[in-house]
């Protein structure tokens, strides 16, 4: 899987045409969602031909067009690190599903959370939902107006990190890459920082959120995080927690 090319055409898509996922990649979505649920404890499900989420009579205020699949991104209510599980494991499946040749848009706000059909075990929660579908062709002027609604601009490289010093190559590529990444209304309210190798250990990177206002910004980390692990996937180093 090229997650670095993926991460190179990503983009909120909010204009879907209302058709079937295509055969292969549903299964190939489902084998993930099922490693990732395994491996996070999460319980992400992928919700096809359903649009009473998106509906005219939903919160979408008219943003979508076709959503007719999304992955509902549950887990366990006040879980450990639950937030920044739901933004890692949403996001490698974003990119998956990108490589496919999908759209997707994580939608935390402009959905109607009732009418989703998703399953809840007892002390689950569903977070937010990532839309899915074959992008519409996307130069409508709903489109246009949307991307004027919400700051597009990115954060500028040095916003995104701690410069106490030089950093090596590696780290500013998983900056840049946290850079391309979505994140609830484009704030990036997430910063990393450096610290060199010891005499016996690995250099490291730490990551964390500098704002909690909306209750998303656990999740943009976890997405954020990600994609510093893809940018900086050539060298070794590790988290420090
Ligand atoms: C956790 C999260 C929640 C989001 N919620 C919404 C939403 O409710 N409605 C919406 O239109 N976009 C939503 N977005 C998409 C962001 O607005 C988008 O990622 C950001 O503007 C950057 O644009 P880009 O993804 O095209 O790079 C959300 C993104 C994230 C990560």
């Amino acid at each position: 899987m090229d997650y670095k090319h993926a991460i190179s055409v990503r983009y909120s898509c909010r204009s879907y045409l209302p058709q079937e996922l295509p055969a292969s990649a549903v299964e190939r979505l489902k084998a993930s969602i099922a490693e990732y649920n395994l491996l996070s404890g999460l319980h992400i499900q992928l919700i096809q031909n359903s649009d009473e989420a998106f509906g005219k009579l939903s919160k979408s205020y008219g943003m979508f067009s076709g959503v007719r699949h999304y992955l509902a991104m549950v887990g366990r209510s006040n879980g450990i690190h639950e937030k920044e599980k739901i933004g890692y494991y949403g996001e490698k499946l974003v990119l998956e599903a990108t490589e496919y040749g999908l759209g997707t848009c994580w939608v935390a706000g402009t959905y109607n959370k009732e009418a989703c059909v998703c399953q809840l075990e007892p002390r689950e929660e569903l977070y937010c939902v990532i839309a899915i579908g074959i992008p519409a062709p996307k130069t409508s002027f709903k489109d246009k107006l949307i991307k004027g609604m919400i700051r597009t601009k990115k954060k500028s490289l040095e916003e995104l990190y701690e410069k106490h010093g030089p950093v090596p190559d590696w780290f500013l590529q998983g900056i840049e890459t946290v850079q391309a990444a979505p994140s609830a209304m484009n704030k990036q309210p997430v910063k990393f920082s450096y610290k060199e190798a010891g005499p016996e250990a690995l250099p490291t990177a730490h990551g964390w959120i500098i704002s909690n206002k909306y209750g998303m910004e656990q999740i943009d980390l976890g997405i954020a995080k990600l994609h510093f692990e893809i940018g900086a996937a050539d060298a070794e180093w590790e988290w420090e927690d």
